[in-house]
């Protein structure tokens, strides 16, 4: 595919769209706001990943398109999947779409699986919930699924209790289940931080070709970029509830834009060093939501910053692939004097 980002492309449009989206939390001090501001779409059968540091707003805007905030809500913006707003529906409504249109896949197997339920049963129960179809028709689906996933001996692996599996096993069934009703729009939430980097790479490698077979979109979350380099068609890149970058994955891989992202870039974790060694770290931390810094979120940690940065936002500025970058280095217009340290 050739295209770029405002490129709609045969049959594409957009499956999801989410329009400014801020979300709060009570506090004790009063609502923190921890997305601020976070636009991007993701259109049928693509892969759309959503990555930064922990504690960035991924998890929160994953939860906001389920409806699944908990005592958050969304303050203000709109989530819209297949046109239909989100924000506004009920409860009855987003649990009929969890499962019909959008289905979920978690960064621990076993928070989808019950440990007292057979596999089978539970893959059963997941095709049944939102379709009517017979017991045995199910259960004939649920060994399909089960080999489809890859799982040896699907029928055997339907009597056994998911204690009995590898993690890797576990989230084989849980892609199973996710895939179960054929949706539109999968969402994965870390789904591989868990596991060796072997069976990562299987599971996404699975994940890849299940998503192609079944045409599903798929909104990948994580903090790993040769996750996204692998598995996206365009990243978001999220820093302190922000979309700091956001593109095609080949021109953000190979041009990144924003300071973030090029950190984000050079702290890839190698097939040599695993993940038990710290990565490369950027110094500091994501600040915490209600300790946000003036100007750019990023310029306390950021090499690059100028006096500007510390004391005004930063512009979006589009990028060639129709992507976009929030840094005032971006900005070819941008009045920079004074730069490098000096003070205004
Ligand atoms: N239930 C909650 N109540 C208050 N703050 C929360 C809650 N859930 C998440 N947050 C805060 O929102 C911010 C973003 O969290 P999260 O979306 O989980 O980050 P990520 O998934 O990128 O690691 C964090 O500062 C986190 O502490
Ligand atoms: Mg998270």
């Amino acid at each position: 595919m050739v295209q770029t980002e405002n490129d709609p492309g045969a049959g594409s449009g957009t499956l999801l769209q989410v329009e400014d989206l801020r979300v709060e939390f009570p506090t004790p001090s009063g609502a923190v706001e921890v997305v601020a501001g976070v636009s991007f779409d993701v259109r049928p059968g693509e892969t759309v990943a959503v990555v930064g540091e922990s504690g960035s707003g991924k998890s929160v805007t994953s939860l906001a398109v389920l409806g699944l905030l908990g005592p958050g809500r969304v303050a203000s913006g709109t989530i819209t999947l297949r046109g239909e707003e989100l924000t506004g529906a009920g409860r009855d409504r987003l649990r009929t779409l969890r499962g019909a249109e959008i289905a979920m896949i978690f960064q621990n197997p076993m928070s989808a699986l019950d440990p007292l339920f057979s596999v089978g049963d539970q893959v059963v129960e997941a095709i049944r919930v939102h379709r009517p179809t017979t017991r045995a028709q199910a259960r004939a689906r649920a060994v399909e699924l089960l080999r489809e996933v890859g799982l040896p001996d699907p029928e055997r692996r339907m009597r056994s209790y998911p204690h009995e599996l590898s993690g890797g096993q576990q989230q084989r069934v849980g892609v199973a289940m996710a895939l179960a009703c054929d949706p539109g729009l999968l969402i994965a939430d870390e789904p591989t931080t868990a596991l060796d980097v072997t069976v990562e790479a299987q599971i996404l490698a699975l994940m890849r070709r299940l998503q192609a077979e079944h045409g599903a979109a798929l909104l990948l979350i994580t903090h790993d970029m040769s996750v996204v380099a692998r598995m996206a068609d365009r990243v978001v890149v999220m820093y302190a509830g922000q979309v700091v970058e956001r593109g095609r994955t080949d021109r953000v891989l190979a041009a990144p834009a924003h300071p973030y992202t090029r950190a984000l870039i050079t702290s890839v974790p190698t097939v040599d060093t695993g993940r038990d060694v710290p990565l490369p770290a950027i110094p500091g931390r994501v600040p915490n939501p209600s300790e946000i810094p003036a100007g750019c979120r990023f310029h306390p940690r950021c090499p690059e910053a100028v006096p500007r940065c510390r004391t005004e936002q930063p512009p979006v500025v589009g990028t060639p692939d129709g992507g976009e970058s929030r840094c005032w280095l971006s900005d070819p217009a941008a009045e920079l004097a004074g730069a490098a340290g000096a003070t205004r």
